[in-house]
């Protein structure tokens, strides 16, 4: 059976026979997406590099698993071919992993620096000609990037992650002015904090705190808010929506 949530959206079959591969889906966000799109009738693929967690959500979802090590171009390439020819095709991308090893700047060490880039944004660079070319074979297809409100705004001992993240929005806009003439859309979706595994242990108490005093809405994301807006991406309802970096913050960013 597949967990559902209070908040979750009402069925509508909105992605009905539409072929799915998510990263970083074995738990958090990613997972909550990939229960979400089987939902709405989705075939879903689930890659991550922990392939127990992995594999449990893909059953529980009646879908597929694989492990990848998103920090190596060969693996990640490799793993969504391999996803890509056992769903016979790719409708939807969502590149969801994510890192983040919190350090102030003047400590921040060359290798978290690049470990951050090769997980968060060299990944969904390869991903994206992987999945683009099979795309732009079938004439369609929708991309969704895991970005982040720290993109946009910064945040203090998260340079590397802020860069990555704000790298995330620049190659989803470029993304989608080279591949829109292919039907294709890409966009980006930047949550607020969000107590996942990353959310918990990257986040004191004080500063969970202050950021829900700093939301209109008062409290912080649930990984449903994030995930109803990666359905709606992903879906025919925003057939006109393309290079865009949408915030799911509660207000916390509003450009
Ligand atoms: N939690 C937040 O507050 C928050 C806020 C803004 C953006 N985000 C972004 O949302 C996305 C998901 O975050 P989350 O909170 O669910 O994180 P999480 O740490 O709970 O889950 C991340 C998933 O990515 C997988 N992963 C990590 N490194 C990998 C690698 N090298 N190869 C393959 N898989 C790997 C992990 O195994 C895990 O399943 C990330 O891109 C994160 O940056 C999170």
């Amino acid at each position: 059976m597949i967990p559902s949530d209070d908040s979750a959206l009402p069925v509508t079959g909105r992605l009905a026979g539409q072929r799915a591969v998510i990263t970083g889906a074995a738990r958090g966000i990613g997972a909550e997406i990939a229960r979400t799109y089987a939902r709405e009738g989705a075939q879903v693929f689930v890659l991550d590099i922990d392939i127990g967690l992995a594999t449990q959500v893909a059953r529980s979802i009646g879908g597929h698993a694989a492990k990848v090590d998103l920090a190596d171009a060969t693996s990640t390439s490799t793993a969504l071919e391999q996803a890509i020819a056992t769903l016979g095709g790719i409708d939807i991308l969502v590149n969801n992993a994510g890192i983040l090893k919190m350090a102030p700047l003047l400590d921040l060490t060359i290798e978290n620096w690049d470990t951050t880039f090769a997980v968060n944004t060299r990944a969904m660079f390869v991903t994206t000609q992987v999945a683009g070319r099979a795309m732009v074979a079938q004439g369609s297809g929708s991309i969704i990037n895991m970005a982040s409100m720290g993109g946009k705004l910064g945040s203090p001992n998260q340079a590397h992650y802020a860069a990555s993240k704000a790298a995330v929005i620049s190659l989803t806009r470029v993304a989608a002015m080279e591949l829109g003439a292919h039907n294709i859309r890409v966009n980006c979706i930047c949550p607020g904090y969000v107590l996942t595994e990353m959310g918990t242990a990257t986040r004191t108490p004080e500063m969970v705190e202050a950021w829900t005093a700093k939301s209109p809405l008062a409290r912080l994301a649930t990984t449903t808010d994030v995930a109803n807006m990666a359905l709606f991406l992903a879906s025919a309802e925003a057939d006109y929506c393309t290079g865009q970096a949408m915030n799911v913050s509660g207000g916390m960013v509003m450009h």
